[in-house]
């Protein structure tokens, strides 16, 4: 049996933040299915936007040519067997830390099946102020997410998302908790 390596990348700026709080009861759930986890903050690093410039789509061994610290998080998505995206709805979408994050995930993409990421699993958690998903945004992030796996050969595996204002509020949504750790427990379930 495999373990499954389950990275989560957590993009709110605040400590302790509600998407945070999921991302954790994710790894909490993986844990509990064998997985070995891992937890990066995206707040904070050195993430540029991507200059268009293409140097990385003109073979597969080519590389972004920005220096900053996503080629670190490069390396972790390529080591990783699953991975975790969790992000405050800012606008209604993501917010800018998890953006840049995912827009750099362009020098990892071949256009065929040879695609870093083809297969890996990926689970998604969002936390947004507003009534329901379609008022908050919230869908739209969704939405993105689910054609970013598709193009990308991902497995999405599944989300989960709470309404909640306050940091540390979506403790008292025990739901919603729950759904987190058993999403955690599917994603690392063993291959
Ligand atoms: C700049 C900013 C924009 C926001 N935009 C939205 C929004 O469009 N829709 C929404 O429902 N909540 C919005 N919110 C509320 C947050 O999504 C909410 O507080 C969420 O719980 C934050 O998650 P976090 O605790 O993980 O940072 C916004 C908050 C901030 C600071």
């Amino acid at each position: 049996m495999t373990m499954i390596k389950t990275i989560a990348f957590l993009s709110s700026p605040r400590p302790k933040g509600n998407s945070d709080i999921l991302a954790e009861e994710i790894l909490k759930g993986a844990a509990e299915a064998g997985a070995e986890t891992e937890k990066v903050r995206l707040h904070g690093l050195k993430i540029q936007p991507c200059h268009a410039c293409n140097a990385c789509q003109r073979s597969i061994e080519a590389f972004c040519v920005i220096k900053d610290d996503m080629h670190l998080l490069l390396d972790k998505l390529r080591l990783a067997d699953a991975f975790v995206l969790a992000s405050p709805i800012y606008f209604c979408s993501v917010n800018a830390q998890m953006k840049l994050f995912l827009d750099r995930w362009y020098a990892l993409f071949e256009e065929d099946s040879a695609d870093t990421l083809r297969g890996k699993r990926m689970a998604l958690a969002f936390t947004y102020g507003d009534k329901d998903i379609f008022a908050s945004g919230t869908i739209n992030a969704l939405r993105m997410f689910q054609d970013a796996a598709f193009a990308l050969g991902i497995e999405l595996v599944g989300w989960v998302y709470a309404s909640c204002l306050k940091a540390g509020e979506v403790l008292y949504n025990p739901a919603v908790m729950q759904a987190a750790r058993m999403l955690g427990q599917k994603l690392a379930r063993p291959k």
